[in-house]
């Protein structure tokens, strides 16, 4: 009898009571609203800001609405225009490119190498003609910072780093989001904290935190924010930074403060799961282990590995065979979008040249989700199933 995996793959963790009862008070105080504070109380959200900030070693934070939010209010707080090109990843998810195009500017895609990070060669020809780079360390898999950032000064990029996949991860020990001018992060029920929805914003430069702290609604009550910067940086933005409200409510930041405790301890658990999934695929025949360099310090919270070269009918036979005996393998590759799996070419809105070395990389990229819910024991059985079921196909063909 073949075993069958029984857990879960969107199956998060319960919110800790910690922050249960932290959310229970602002609901207690029906003061939700951000700037609803009591004489003397900072409020949850601007208290979120103060330790993030601290967590992450920024001068100044933002929390917002989701992390979508947080790259859209990135890209208008750095001056990208209607009609800017914005480079980005051509392996990302769809909010990104998306970030890009809700401020009317146009996303180009750089391609993907086989360690799942952006082609620093690629982006280097297309760099010509842009000012930003979206930069998305997608699946938490990350780029050779100390070189991008070096490609990004030579050209005159200024560089905002999507950390959606990255909360805690760090690149030659910097954390993920602060290599670039603005890190932007979201607490969306998958990612490293869970607050349902929920974006935070950090960066260094002052006249970027108060134009984004202008653009997310906080009316003229700037000065009720703690990771902020002075009141002479508002004056020189408050009239013409348009209010673009996506402020995130004393809930959502409530329920994020004990978990931003918890934040270094749940991403070794995390890394645990990866670990045990990494040992039980290494060596399958015809699977590819995403190899990660020694500069790396990632927190993984879901696997990938690649099927390179394989026919689309064969990676289809996985994804069927795996499915069946219980395991959920999301395919990059697949020729429609299905859920969050869209490709570069599926956002018609935004119009690529082929990427034909991009292209084969994405067709061989299986995805797997390991939440917390998930023992040790079950991403060993995991992986299991998935060598088994690759191991087959591949010896029938
Ligand atoms: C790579 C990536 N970037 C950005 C986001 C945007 O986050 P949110 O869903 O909070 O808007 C997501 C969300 O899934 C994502 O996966």
């Amino acid at each position: 009898m073949s075993e069958i995996f029984k857990g879960n793959f969107t199956q998060q963790e319960p919110i800790p009571d910690a922050a249960i009862e932290a959310a229970v008070a602002v609901l207690r105080s029906g003061r939700l609203h951000r700037y609803n504070t009591g004489p003397g109380e900072a409020g949850e959200v601007a208290l979120l800001e103060e330790e993030f900030a601290a967590w992450s070693g920024a001068r100044y934070c933002l929390a917002v609405a989701s992390g979508g939010y947080a790259l859209a209010t990135a890209l208008r707080a750095v001056g990208v225009k209607p009609g800017d090109r914005v480079l980005t990843n051509a392996f990302t998810l769809a909010p990104v490119p998306g970030a890009i195009a809700s401020v009317g500017a146009v996303p180009v895609f750089v391609g993907v190498t086989e360690s799942l990070v952006i082609d620093l060669d690629d982006l280097a020809a297309k760099a010509e003609g842009a000012e930003v780079l979206m930069l998305s360390h997608m699946r938490g898999h990350i780029a050779d910072m100390d070189a991008l950032i070096a490609l990004s000064a030579a050209r005159g990029l200024t560089v905002i780093e999507d950390c959606a996949h990255t909360m805690g991860a760090r690149w030659n020990g910097v954390l993920s989001g602060r290599n670039g001018t603005i890190g932007c992060y979201s607490t969306q029920t998958y990612k490293h904290m869970n607050s349902g929805e929920g974006g935070l914003l950090i960066t260094d430069d002052e006249e970027y935190a108060a134009r984004a702290i202008m653009l997310s609604g906080s009316y003229m009550l700037y000065e009720r924010h703690r990771a902020a910067p002075g009141s002479d940086v508002f004056e020189r933005v408050k009239y013409d930074t348009p209010n673009i409200s996506g402020r995130m409510d004393n809930l959502r930041a409530a329920i994020l403060r004990p978990q931003l405790r918890d934040l270094d301890a749940q991403c070794e658990r995390w890394n645990a799961r990866y670990r045990v999934v990494e040992t039980g695929l290494r060596n399958t025949p015809g699977l590819t282990v995403i190899e990660r360099p020694d500069a790396e310090d990632y927190v993984m919270s879901s696997f990938q590995f690649l099927l390179l070269d394989w026919p689309d009918g064969k990676i289809e036979e996985v994804v069927v065979r795996c499915a069946k005996r219980g395991v959920e393998l999301k395919w990059f590759g697949a020729a429609d979008p299905v859920g969050f799996t869209s490709r570069y070419d599926s956002w018609r809105y935004a119009p690529s040249e082929p990427m034909p070395a991009t292209d084969r990389v994405l067709k061989g990229i299986l995805d797997l989700r390991l939440p917390l819910t998930f023992s040790e024991d079950d991403c060993a059985q995991i992986a299991r199933i998935v060598r088994a079921e690759v191991s087959s196909v591949h010896q029938a063909a």
